[in-house]
């Protein structure tokens, strides 16, 4: 993960890269650093986030041309300001930042002791700019030949930027499996870990590829070469320039606010791939490649954590609706277990940062099997997004909070439709009843807002939930991946030991757990599942488990059975998980709120997840 963001060319590159650090926060955020040139190399780093640092460096010069700056999620090395990048080569010449993995640290590191070196960090990054320093003392070489054959040497992923303090008007930027664009703007150029922190400046971006190295220069010229020294004419991408001044618009969170967003998310998501005239759903990806989707033998799905879920949901509507076979996959497993493949498969990657490593992974691994790839995506440019055959964008904006919330109901709605569309295709689906679907689903952004109207009272009673070690979140049907997503909510901002269930698995050992200091939360949206739940709830109740159930108007459970019971709109089932999920993630929240925790930056959590 990390953030890298560097600039050259800027009156104070200084203040460009921390304010780009800021934007890239949601990638680590445990420690962070910068390094300015001017007339030598100042090096300035905290264990903390980027406030920290700007108020380190508040009464530093720091005006300078030159500037990298990094901040950080600790994967070789606790959080500390010693671990903190930029880091240095010993003879203090280079100074580096750098995102990924090195997995063959440990050797190039004994290596550079045999050969007297010293290091200061417990890093791999460190080991990394110390080995090119070797080189480049070595072998008398200009930096990016020096970066260029010493990384023959290196295994892992990377992306990193690193400054030469002899030839400062130089930066060089070099890219294995960890995401790196460069902007280019009418001062100079900006490196940095994605595109959000160059929208403001930048009218042009290049995406550097795997295996590529950039040399960028104070006087405004750029080369690109391959690992083995070919040059290359790398594609230079117009970039829409915005100001993107991200704001909590009176919330006291993002994730509170990004909860607010859905309906009009959802709203927006129909009005995108919903020709309302024609009672029709237009999503392009599928519409240009209609024959393959037609034809697919089986659906693999992949991904990660809340997108996971999502791709959960998909399963139970696409089988259901369209009668195509779905498999989901945990993108980490898919991608290690030599899967079976083939080319009438169609392997979806639901990604929200479009940059997750293992997501990422498992669709490069489809990509080379032969299947048809297909990425729902909610950032524009993003790795996953082009490494796929086609791609539908979910549209709900930069999510900020690191818990996904907005972006899991754009990825449910847009999935929802996609059901549909595949089950107009298998024609499974007559189209008056695809009409019937629609109109309920044009009803969900005002149900939704109306889940939103539980938001005091699911305050008052989270205070009953705000000291509990563990909750339970059960479900049947398709509110299994919803218990799921609640329980991972709730878990990730509040640190309090959750498990989301299929309900009726209690018996088979979970149940063990209930005593009357747990709560669980049962979810009792979807009527098919009713009968079944509601034997469930007993069993739980008998052995004095507190039960929470939220359950749609309109559906009448015994009071008895319950000790609070939440009443949501009611909505078609096929739609459930979208108005389930709202009274979770605002329970989630509140007791999070409850307990004093960083609700938008949980701890040992960041947004993108782009190492292994
Ligand atoms: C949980 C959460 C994570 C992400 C996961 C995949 O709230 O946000 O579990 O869903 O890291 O990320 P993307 O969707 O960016 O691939």
């Amino acid at each position: 993960m990390c953030g890298i963001m560097a600039n050259i060319g800027s009156e104070n590159a200084a203040r460009e890269v921390l304010a780009g650090l800021k934007k890239l926060e949601y990638r680590g955020y445990d420690s962070a650093g910068v390094a300015v040139f001017n007339n030598a190399l100042n090096v300035f780093k905290v264990k903390g986030k980027v406030a920290d640092l700007e108020d380190h460096v508040k009464n530093q010069p720091m005006a300078g041309l030159v500037a990298l700056g990094h901040t950080r999620w600790a994967t070789h090395g606790v959080p500390a300001e010693n671990n903190a990048h930029p880091h240095m080569s010993e003879n203090g010449r280079l100074a580096m930042v750098h995102n990924g993995i090195i997995e063959n640290y440990q050797s190039l590191k004994n290596f550079l002791i045999e050969k007297g070196y010293s290091f200061k960090s417990d890093t791999d990054s460190e080991v990394l700019v110390q080995y090119i320093a070797w080189y480049q003392d070595h072998y008398q070489l200009e930096l990016t030949e020096a970066v260029r054959r010493s990384l023959g040497d290196v295994e892992g992923s990377f992306a990193f930027v690193i400054l030469d303090s002899t030839a400062p008007n130089t930066m060089v930027a070099a890219k294995n499996d960890n995401p790196l664009v460069v902007g280019i703007s009418g001062s100079g150029f900006y490196l940095a870990s994605d595109v959000f922190p160059l929208t403001e400046s930048c009218d042009k971006v290049i995406y550097l590829e795997d295996q590529e190295i950039i040399t960028v220069h104070l006087e405004g010229d750029y080369e690109v070469i391959d690992f083995e020294n070919a040059s290359i004419t790398p594609e230079v991408h117009t970039l829409e320039r915005k100001d993107t001044v991200y704001s909590k618009e009176g919330f006291d969170s993002f994730m509170l606010k990004e909860i607010y967003e859905q309906p009009e998310i959802i709203a927006r998501t129909l009005k995108s791939y919903v020709d309302t005239n024609l009672a029709e759903i237009k999503i392009e990806a599928i519409d240009l490649h209609r024959r393959i989707f037609k034809q697919a033998k089986r659906i693999v799905i992949v991904g990660c954590g809340t997108s996971w879920h999502a791709g959960l949901i998909a399963e139970y509507l696409i089988e259901s609706m369209a009668g195509i076979h779905v498999e989901v996959e945990y993108a980490s497993e898919f991608r290690y277990r030599d899967p079976l493949i083939s080319t009438s498969d169609i392997v979806i990657g639901i990604s929200q940062s479009g940059e997750t490593a293992d997501t990422l992974a498992a669709i490069k691994l489809a990509n080379e099997r032969g299947a048809f790839t297909y990425g729902i995506i909610n950032t524009p440019g993003s790795t996953i997004a082009r490494h796929t055959d086609a791609v539908s964008y979910i549209k709900a904006g930069v999510e900020i909070g690191v818990a996904s919330t907005k972006a899991f109901t754009g990825q449910v709605s847009l999935l929802t439709l996609i059901a549909l569309k595949l089950a107009t295709i298998t024609g499974k689906l007559h189209p008056l009843q695809c009409k019937k679907s629609i109109d309920e689903f044009l009803e969900v952004p005002k149900m939704m807002q109306e889940a939103l109207l539980t938001d005091q009272l699911l305050g008052d009673l989270s205070q009953n939930w705000v000291n509990k070690e563990s909750a339970l979140f059960l479900g049947r049907g398709l509110n299994f991946p919803v218990a799921l997503e609640g329980a991972l909510k709730l878990k990730e901002i509040s640190y309090i030991h959750a498990e989301g269930y299929p309900a009726a698995e209690m018996k088979h050992g979970p149940i063990a757990l209930v005593d009357s200091e747990m709560p669980v939360f049962i979810l009792a949206t979807n009527k098919s599942a009713l009968l079944k739940l509601t034997s469930n709830i007993q069993e739980i109740k008998s052995r004095k488990g507190e039960v929470i159930i939220i359950r749609n108007a309109g559906m009448e459970i015994d009071a008895a059975l319950a000790d609070y019971q939440i009443e949501i709109p009611a909505v078609s089932e096929f739609l459930t998980p979208l108005t389930t999920v709202v009274p979770l993630q605002l329970i989630s929240y509140y007791i999070a709120k409850g307990r004093g925790c960083n609700i938008d930056q949980p701890r040992n959590l960041a947004k993108s997840v782009t190492v292994e």
